[in-house]
């Protein structure tokens, strides 16, 4: 499955495992890349030092490339200091506009990539200089950043940006997905949701066991749902109790919403957790997990089973391989 895209990143396999903010720590990132993908650290609110550490542990567990993830709703000049200066080959941009950080990475030697939600950030993104484009479709978990699902999307952006390889977000859980993503024109995967489901997953166990359980009509697009530490920034979450109660009482706005302000649970890293805070269940927390932020994408129903990040990679690529070869006119 080598191409052009896995040239330019110096990995074997046309699959990055999407940054997860909470998520994701230096072991799911380097089993990864250690299995031919590309990993994605998400370090974009830690300290300096917890960024050196991360980065450091990861450089431990492998010698491939991996990809640190910074998300430009907060400033992150210094942080992209940190990794250069530690040497991380690949910066991933996600949300906001990165001005002239683009190019200020490349300066360095890194390869660039900006997700996108829509052809024209694309070709905007491509006018900064980004390596690669990440077209995130609307299906997708997490934060979202357009309104278009990726089966429209994906063309639109590699028509908008000739060359430039884009890959491809929102959905894809399976080897099909990761076929469908290459006849759409694009070089890659950019896979999140599904490594929620493996054993590398720095997430909750209820969140996890979810996960597993719910279907692909189980989540929900808000725009402002859970925007307690992060406002006005769209979102797709695991349908829940919170949504359910919000909906229930005729989809307030912010400040008149049920329960605003409770505290649901608690953290030994974060602390008290809030009703409708943006926060990804970690394993320590507790009270009322099932009414926290579960990000999901809608690919949930082909996620039935708990895998090493490794064993992930390896089945989607030798799927996607024989789905292609297979294919009859
Ligand atoms: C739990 C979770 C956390 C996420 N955090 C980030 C993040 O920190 N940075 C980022 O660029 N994208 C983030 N995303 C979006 C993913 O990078 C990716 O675009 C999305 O997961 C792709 O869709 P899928 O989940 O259907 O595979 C997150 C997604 C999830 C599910």
């Amino acid at each position: 499955m080598r191409n052009s895209l896995c040239h330019m990143l110096g990995i074997d396999i046309p699959i990055v495992q999407a940054p997860m903010g909470g998520a994701v720590g230096p072991r799911m990132a380097a089993a990864v890349s250690n299995a031919g993908g590309l990993g994605t650290l998400p370090l974009w609110l830690g300290s300096m030092d917890q960024l050196r550490e991360q980065v450091r542990e990861t450089k431990s567990l492998t010698s491939q490339p991996f990809a640190v993830n910074l998300n430009m709703e907060h400033p992150q000049e210094e942080r992209l200091e940190a990794c250069l200066e530690e040497g991380v080959p690949i910066i991933s941009f996600f949300w906001k506009e990165p001005s002239d950080l683009i190019a200020r990475a490349k300066k360095s030697g890194a390869v660039v990539m900006q997700t996108v939600g829509s052809a024209e950030d694309a070709r905007i993104a491509a006018d900064k200089g980004a390596d690669i484009i990440v077209a995130q479709g609307w299906e997708s978990g997490g934060h979202v950043c357009g309104t278009v699902a990726a089966m429209p999307l994906i063309p639109s952006v590699v028509d908008a940006v000739g060359d430039l390889p884009v890959i491809a977000a929102g959905g894809i859980a399976d080897g099909r997905g990761l076929a469908a993503a290459l006849a759409l024109g694009a070089s890659g995967a950019w896979i999140g949701t599904r490594f929620l489901a493996c054993e590398e997953a720095d997430i909750n166990s209820l969140y996890q066991d979810s996960i597993l359980s719910a279907t692909e009509n189980q989540t929900s697009y808000q725009k402002d749902l859970f925007d307690v530490g992060w406002r006005a920034a769209p979102h797709r979450v695991l349908r829940n109790s919170t949504v359910d109660q919000w909906e229930a009482a005729g989809s307030p706005s912010s400040g008149e919403r049920p329960g605003e302000g409770d505290t649901i649970g608690k953290s030994r890293s974060r602390g008290d957790i809030v009703r409708y805070q943006s926060y990804t269940p970690a394993p320590d927390a507790e009270g009322n997990v099932e009414a926290m932020s579960m990000w999901a994408g809608q690919g949930l129903a082909m996620i039935n089973d708990v895998k090493s990040a490794g064993e992930i990679v390896r089945e989607i690529s030798e799927d996607a391989k024989a789905i292609i070869l297979n294919l009859k006119m």
